[in-house]
């Protein structure tokens, strides 16, 4: 006879916990689906007062992005990015998160050409031509959110053009397959499929990751990967998905500074992050710049 499931034994939900600290005694599993992707994954999920924080958050970041969009110019420093940032997160009333981050030091990320990412503003002065990445992450009411876009200063060259086109596309095809049911290997499909087509190659080292409560939340979320694979997201998922692709090959080197993370190659590379909600239905970006229609500075 088949026996009646004993209390110790594993949870047929798959949670990995015994039947009796799981479901046994439960009307209703998906009621506590909050519990459950802790204990599995440690990912928090987030409530609707929750969104509402992290969104106000996300307004300031993607304000901050835009004003910084129209300061871009040939002949300014990186530093002085830093400093518009920095002077005016604190004046919206929230805190620049990169500040001291892991012994981060300035305020916000601004990555130039074959830089991937964690540029560390300071004496750079950018050239017509260049490409310049500004990622900014704030804290606002003890939320997080998290953004970046890729701009041309001056006169983009061909090769600008294509890895910025790229990288903003691998964006919108990432969070294009954001929706119940998909999983994050969905995510990293839709991105490296699509790079890779076009002839670019996706950043391993640095992935998209959980984020709200605190800077860096799991899940990890990978810009490459095969459908199916990996977690199954549920609404209440809040995660970035900021695809790092290279015109060149895949490979990273980090400087001696321990930040500054450059194509080995020292080909161009480029990226656009957006701090993304899975809806009941689909998804809803919580930093939410258009994608359709990028407006560029000049
Ligand atoms: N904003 C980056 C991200 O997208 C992280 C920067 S960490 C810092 O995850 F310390 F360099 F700010
Ligand atoms: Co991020
Ligand atoms: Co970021």
């Amino acid at each position: 006879m088949a026996g009646k499931l004993k209390r110790n034994e594993l949870c047929p939900c798959g949670s990995g916990l015994k039947y009796k600290k799981c479901c046994l005694n439960r009307q209703n599993v998906l009621l506590d689906i909050k519990t459950l992707y802790f204990k599995k994954y440690n990912i928090y999920l987030k409530d609707k007062q929750d969104i509402d924080g992290i969104k106000q958050c996300g307004q300031i970041v993607i304000d901050t992005l835009e004003r910084v969009s129209r300061l871009i110019r040939p002949g300014m420093t990186t530093d002085s990015i830093n400093t518009f940032v920095h002077d005016y997160t604190l004046q919206q009333g929230a805190i620049p998160a990169p500040l001291n981050y892991k012994g981060f030091p300035k305020s916000v990320c601004v990555s130039v050409n074959e830089v991937i990412c964690h540029g560390i503003p300071g004496h750079r002065i950018l050239k017509d031509g260049d490409i310049v990445n500004v990622d900014i992450t704030s804290i606002y009411n003890g939320y997080y959110a998290d953004a970046n876009q890729t701009f041309f200063v001056g006169i983009p060259s061909l090769n600008a053009q294509k890895i910025v086109n790229v990288s903003l596309e691998c964006l919108r095809r990432g969070i294009d397959a954001v929706r119940p049911h998909n999983t994050i290997g969905d995510i990293g499909w839709a991105i490296q499929s699509y790079a890779e087509s076009q002839g670019c190659s996706v950043v391993r080292e640095l992935v998209g990751h959980g984020v709200g409560f605190h800077f860096h939340e799991q899940p990890q979320v990978p810009h490459f990967g095969k459908k199916k694979d990996g977690i199954v997201l549920i609404p209440g998922m809040v995660f970035t998905i900021e695809p790092m692709i290279n015109l060149g090959k895949k490979e990273v080197l980090i400087l001696e500074d321990n930040w500054t993370t450059v194509t080995r190659d020292g080909s161009l590379s480029a990226q656009f992050e957006q701090t993304v909600l899975v809806t009941e239905d689909g998804y809803e970006s919580l930093t939410p710049y258009d994608l359709n229609n990028f407006r560029y500075p000049n």
